[in-house]
């Protein structure tokens, strides 16, 4: 049912690897290369059944290639996933055989972490294989990258939908705790915004809580919670038929990967009146920050790339308005004339 698959895309390789001596068992999906190598990262998860293993490789690796185009940066889309669970079956020797696999892929898909994954598990990668961005002796982890990505393009959004982007007063609510959720929830603190914040895992939510100030709401009500911009920061496919009716944010902005459960799913968005910033363009941040290495620039053009989030996020925001159409149906335009051309 591969080639049938709904996720299926026209992907050009999907690689099932498996390696009996540490119980390895993966899937490396690269979507697309026209633009450049496929960079995207590994995530690690206890998927139910092995078709959502595949669904989520085939999904999170076609994200990559239009997060790259909209970017403007030379590298294509790809992402693999390692079943298992991150708490019981990670070893070094699991993690160096995966980098056995990548390394066999000739530099033709780079691996990055992901959810369930840590620097320390590329820097095992990294023994057999020099395609792994995010390592300790390189940009590290990219989380905290990626949450300032993501509030450059929550404040150019709040600027282009209010006239100001001072988030001092605004009321935020963060799903999600994790790397890229906490550390959003620090800078917005910071930025004197009020926040409402949650997590299936009670103990974190607990601490970010009390350490930023937030109050807590439950994760089957955070969607709800009476807030101007909700930021979905755990897993995708949170906007759906049942959590859009019922969201009362004017903007959704967010880390989370694929956050639509559908593609019409931005039009339902639309037609509600919720603006919605396109994930993979607000989640770019951490991307811009582990490709220096595979594309050779500084740590000051990262920012500087990082900064044109905010362009593109008012860029897409007018032509949506324009033309009445969707957010998400505007990027993914831009994204495939990008790769097309390529
Ligand atoms: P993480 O694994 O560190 O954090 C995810 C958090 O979400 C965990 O604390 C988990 O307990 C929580 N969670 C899971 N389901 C939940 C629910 N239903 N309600 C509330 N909380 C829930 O992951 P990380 O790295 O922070 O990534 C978050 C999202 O951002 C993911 O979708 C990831 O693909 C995406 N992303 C991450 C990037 C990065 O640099 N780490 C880059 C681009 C996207």
């Amino acid at each position: 049912t591969l080639f049938t698959a709904p996720d299926f895309d026209g992907h050009e390789r999907v690689i099932f690897v498996t390696d009996a001596a540490t119980g390895l068992r993966a899937i490396v999906a690269i979507h697309n290369t026209s633009l450049g190598p496929a960079l995207g990262g590994c995530r690690m998860w206890s998927y139910a059944h092995e078709a959502d293993a595949i669904a989520d490789a085939l999904r999170l690796s076609r994200a990559m290639t239009y997060k790259a185009a909209l970017a403007g940066l030379a590298l294509g889309g790809g992402k693999s996933v390692i079943l298992g669970d991150p708490a019981r079956h990670k070893s070094p020797e699991l993690f160096r055989a995966f980098g056995r696999a990548v390394d066999a892929l000739g530099g033709r898909y780079i691996v990055a972490e992901d959810v369930g994954t840590t620097v320390e598990d590329m820097d095992a990668v990294r023994t057999q294989t020099s395609h792994v961005g995010g390592i300790s002796a390189g940009v590290g982890d990219p989380s905290p990258k990626t949450a300032a990505g993501v509030l450059i393009a929550m404040k150019a959004a709040w600027r282009h939908m209010t006239g100001s982007d001072c988030m001092d007063g605004v009321r935020v609510a963060i799903q999600g705790l994790g790397h890229v959720g906490a550390s959003l929830a620090r800078m917005l603190s910071v930025e004197g915004a009020r926040l409402v914040v949650s997590d299936i895992d009670t103990d974190r939510a607990q601490s970010v809580a009390v350490e930023t100030g937030a109050t807590r709401a439950s994760p089957d009500a955070i969607h709800r919670a009476d807030a101007d911009i909700f930021a979905p920061c755990a897993m995708g496919a949170g906007l759906d038929d049942a959590t859009i009716p019922e969201l009362r944010v004017r903007l959704v902005c967010g880390a989370a990967n694929n956050q639509l459960a559908k593609a019409r799913h931005g039009e339902a968005l639309r037609a509600r009146g919720v603006v919605y910033v396109p994930d993979y363009l607000a989640n770019a941040g951490g991307l811009i920050e582990v490709a220096r290495t595979a594309l050779g620039y500084d740590a000051a053009e990262a920012d500087a790339r990082r900064a044109r989030i905010a362009d593109t996020v008012g860029e897409i925001l007018a032509r949506a308005e324009r033309e009445g159409r969707a957010t998400s149906d505007i990027a993914d335009r831009i994204a495939e004339e990008r790769f097309a051309r390529a």
